[in-house]
């Protein structure tokens, strides 16, 4: 397999100075491009404030230095400057595919014919960013989480046309970058579906979260103990902050999307095209679910709503998982626990599924007719329960 020595991160914002700075720790040349000369500076800033850190922490690896490192790092506002030798290109740019497809097929133009083209996309297909190349056989998906220094999760997506070649490359260097929350996974996605592995499976819980949303709305419950009943009490962040934390527009057009691509039951519901109608969008806007006019809200998670069955959401993502192995997006019920808990720090569904899949049949069943939504009805792997021997 060809060696990676340069790698280019087109893309310098939020998740493409993360993934600069650890293709850097382990040990490459690597450009920033972008755009925006400010962006970069300010990624520049972000990556030696981290090496600095990590440095006086005595946690840089193999005896690399700051200095060392920073000496392996070049800037340019100018694509074709930057990829000229490029061996591995790493895209973060803005999520529209139309300028995903320009960049794509610029890039792989003017750099060495091996040179791989990589898409952190979180949720376009990797078939179409590669459509106007001529090179699609090197363009692949590389999903890292937010922030990639430490989120542990990276899974490598295969388009229609992506040589296995350039697939194993990818899983390469995913595999190669440090993470400073333990050690890297890097699953295979097979299929070019939306979500990958793990949004994908943690997607249509927002089916259920949007009824009980509209649910409370209805009743007038209030928020804090709605947010009792869908909560974690040892998470850093209750649910619904975190979901305003995100921003309600995020969720509205997410579920969009999976409208689009996977089936209509995914429509936003009405309390959240509610709030994003009424400008109510979260932390950004100062109010969402909270008013954050006066910073984080800290809500008082002591009384309970009552009106959420926590296992419900366990088994529409199970039967989510048995779908996307029905598919072909993975082969193992575990890629799938291993690639939640790496990516999201929270256990996937699984494994507890092996054990009680029948009774999450019955769930589903019911909660498929009171939701009125025929896409959280079980599939034939969960009702079966013949997922339980794909390891
Ligand atoms: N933010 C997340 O949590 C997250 C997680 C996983 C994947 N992603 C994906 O990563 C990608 C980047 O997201 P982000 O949150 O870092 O966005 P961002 O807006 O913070 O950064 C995008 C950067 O791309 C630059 N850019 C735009 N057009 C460009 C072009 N033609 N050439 C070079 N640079 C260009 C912009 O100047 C900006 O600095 C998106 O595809 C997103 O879906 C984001």
């Amino acid at each position: 397999m060809r060696k990676v020595n340069n790698i280019v991160v087109v893309g310098v914002g939020q998740m493409g100075k993360g993934i600069a700075q650890v293709c850097l720790m382990a040990g490459y040349n690597v450009t920033l491009m972008d755009i925006q000369e400010d962006i970069i500076k300010n990624a520049v800033n972000y990556i030696k404030n981290g090496l600095n850190k990590l440095e006086s922490k005595g946690q840089l690896l193999g005896g690399l230095t700051t200095t060392g490192i920073l000496k392996n790092l070049n800037t340019t506002t100018n694509l074709i400057d930057a990829v000229n030798d490029a061996d591995y290109i790493i895209e973060a740019i803005i999520e529209k595919l139309d300028i995903k497809q320009k960049v794509c097929k610029g890039a792989l133009d003017n750099s060495p014919d091996h040179c791989i083209f990589a898409s952190n996309t979180s949720s376009i297909r990797i078939t179409d960013i590669a459509k106007t190349s001529k090179k699609p056989a090197n363009v692949i998906g590389m999903h890292f989480f937010n922030p990639a220094p430490l989120m542990r999760l990276i899974e490598i997506i295969a388009g229609e046309k992506s040589s296995k070649e350039a697939i194993d490359i990818g899983v390469e260097v995913g595999e190669s970058l440090p993470c400073l929350r333990g050690e890297r996974y890097v699953p295979q996605v097979l299929k070019d579906r939306p979500g990958f592995i793990v949004n994908r499976v943690l997607a249509p819980g927002r089916i259920y979260s949007d009824y009980i949303y509209d649910l409370a709305y209805k009743k007038g419950i209030p928020w804090e103990q709605v947010d009792a009943d869908v909560s974690n009490p040892k998470a850093p962040m209750s649910q619904l902050v975190v979901a305003d934390f995100v921003g309600r527009d995020v969720s509205l057009h997410t579920a969009e999307y999976y409208a689009e691509t996977l089936s209509s039951d995914f429509a936003p519901g009405e309390f959240v095209r509610k709030q994003v109608a009424e400008g109510n969008l979260g932390q950004k806007t100062g109010r969402g679910f909270y008013d954050w006019s006066k910073g984080r809200p800290k809500p008082d998670l002591s009384k309970k709503a009552g009106i959420v069955n926590p296992m419900v959401y366990t088994a529409i993502q199970a039967n989510e998982g048995c779908r996307i192995l029905e598919e072909g997006v993975c082969q193992s019920w575990k890629v799938i626990d291993e690639a939640i808990l790496a990516g999201m720090n929270f256990p996937g569904p699984m494994k507890s599924a092996t054990e009680n899949y029948k009774q999450m049949v019955e769930l589903l069943e019911e909660y498929s007719e009171k939701l009125k939504k025929s896409y959280i009805k079980p599939v034939e792997l969960l009702r079966s329960g013949e997922f339980v021997d794909m390891v």
